[in-house]
């Protein structure tokens, strides 16, 4: 059970037999830690330079397309084992969507307008990913790599959920704190009511009925059945006047809106949010910025092997390996052969460029929908948010055009600070895309000042945005596909000759770098698995 694909397929066999039970027994047997992720990061084994070495194979040569996560992984993995590989990447940087916009980084989009940052020493955006969640395979790269890692707020008790159109509390700022009071607060008197007076009888014995009743009053701080399990709001929605020393005991804020405003806010639907398997807390970022890992990967790679702003005009499959034409950064139109390709560029890219690959793979490429996806830095001259509203980190989402505003998770009680003044995708990215960059900014700013007030104008520095469906060589924040089980999917899963497809776009986990990671494994695996059989 040396491979990945061995291993796993045997564990789920083991787990349909027996159930989860068996299995989770059998991989402590096999000596595997208990959780899912871990697994999933233990199914990989690099290939290693004596495998190559033992069977007295030369060093296969591989042409990876695209220095973004999946490309760099492939060079990165194959390069263990002494493949000699070579990348080739259009832009003049590697990462792709890892992509961190500092002071001086310079933007030209797909309709031609240019952006040049102008954020102070110190300030960053992380103008793709931004989040990485304690499961993904990531983390392990970092920490093979060395890219040092701080806490990612993504959720804050402090931070805003603002409605517009909801009901009497439209136009307010709500803390996510009291939001939540109130909506736990109603939901638990409402199930409260309906348990204690018999409706739900036919679900619950009377025992459970007791502990749905405790649970009740504990998840909701809702009064006793004396009071009619009445939510009157307790100090979880906050305080008008802090608790402090001596004689102060505070003043609760309240009385909470009524239970029919609650409900039409709509503040509800906002806390799925922080259940997602992917976007709970506690989640991480890089030191820095996320383009650390990008960097300590090329690095791993070794810049010798990377070739930057040669762009990819035509891939051919031969007989006997692969020909891939491309203009170098000079221009010049050139050919290299190989016996294999791995191109990682995403789906709309690739079926732009001219190949031989079939009419399946030509079909295929076009299937999966690119989103559009937009992002905007707000460097601010003071961290008003911290030393007035006291948010430090974390997200306040609204109904609002701008999606969501996100708090830094990096440099608190600096002196500067820089927002991220919109994160939306779907009609919302699209809309902003065909908006000038000033443009932008006037219409997220306005935005801003329905939650924070003028400061949100009067203290801004300077700005960046990105359109992701609007930069080139990249032309969507990521892609959907209408179905995976129609075999495009599966179809570019699989080799087509000696071309491979690897990135985020392959995998369960799209949007994600972990998705780039666990692709580029896959494809690692089964390419070595070939070289060895062949
Ligand atoms: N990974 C991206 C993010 O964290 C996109 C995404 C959003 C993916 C929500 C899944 C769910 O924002």
């Amino acid at each position: 059970m040396k491979t990945g694909g061995t291993r796993r397929d045997f564990l789920k066999a083991v787990g349909v037999a027996g159930g989860a039970g068996v299995l989770y027994e059998t991989m402590g047997a096999l000596g595997l830690a208990p959780t899912p992720a871990q697994a999933a990061v233990q199914d990989f084994a690099p290939p290693r330079a004596a495998d190559l070495k033992v069977s007295g194979r030369g060093a296969p040569k591989v042409l990876v397309l695209g220095a973004g996560i999946a490309g760099l992984t492939t060079a990165y993995e194959l390069g263990k084992a002494g493949y000699a590989c070579r990348v080739l990447e259009a832009k003049g940087r590697p990462g792709g969507r890892n992509w961190t916009v500092r002071g001086g980084t310079e933007l030209r989009d797909l309709d031609g307008q240019v952006q040049r940052a102008s954020f102070s020493k110190g300030e960053y955006m992380n103008a793709g990913p931004a989040r990485i969640a304690q499961s993904m395979v990531t983390l392990d790269y970092c920490r093979e790599l060395g890219v040092a890692l701080e806490p990612f707020v993504n959720q804050n008790a402090d931070a805003y959920i603002h409605h517009d159109n909801a009901g009497a509390l439209s136009g307010k700022s709500t803390r996510w704190r009291t939001a939540k009071a109130d909506v736990y607060g109603y939901v638990s008197e409402l199930l409260a009511k309906a348990t204690d007076r018999g409706a739900l009888d036919a679900e619950l014995s009377s025992q459970d009925k007791e502990r749905v009743l405790a649970f009740l009053r504990d998840f909701g701080a809702i009064g006793g059945k004396d009071q009619n399990f009445a939510y009157t709001g307790t100090s979880r929605r906050g305080y008008t006047v802090e608790p402090g020393a001596g004689d102060e005991a505070g003043a609760v804020l309240g009385p909470p809106p009524s239970m029919t405003d609650v409900f039409a806010s709509l503040y509800g639907r906002r806390f799925s949010f922080e259940f997602g398997y992917d976007q709970a807390m506690m989640m991480l970022q890089p030191v820095g910025g996320m383009d650390r890992i990008a960097y300590a990967l090329a690095e791993a790679v070794g810049s010798e092997r990377i070739s930057y702003r040669c762009e990819v005009k035509r891939i051919t499959d031969l007989a006997e390996g692969v020909e891939v034409t491309y203009t170098d950064a000079g221009g010049r139109e050139r050919v290299e052969r190989a016996d294999y390709c791995v191109a990682t560029l995403q789906p709309m890219v690739l079926a732009k460029i001219p190949h031989n690959l079939g009419a399946d793979v030509k079909a295929a490429l076009t299937y999966p929908v690119a989103s559009p996806v937009g992002k905007m830095g707000l460097e601010y001259t003071s961290r008003w948010w911290e030393e007035r509203d006291r948010i430090y980190g974390g997200i306040t989402p609204t109904d609002l055009d701008v999606a969501q505003i996100w708090y830094p998770s990096y440099g608190f009680h600096s002196k500067r600070g820089t927002l991220i003044g919109y994160y939306h995708f779907g009609a919302n990215a699209t809309a902003y895309g065909q908006l000038t960059p000033a443009q932008r900014v006037e219409r997220a700013v306005a935005a801003g000042v329905k939650i924070h007030g003028e400061v949100y104008r009067s203290k801004l520095a300077s700005t960046f945005s990105v359109a992701w469906h609007r930069t080139p060589h990249i032309e969507g924040g990521w892609v959907s596909w209408p179905s995976r089980t129609s075999g495009e999917y599966a179809l570019l899963n699989k080799p087509a000759g000696h071309v491979y497809f690897a990135g985020d776009w392959l995998s369960y986990f799209i949007a994600w770098q972990s998705g780039a990671f666990d692709s580029a494994r896959k494809v690692v695996t089964e390419l070595h698995e070939r070289v060895m059989a062949a």
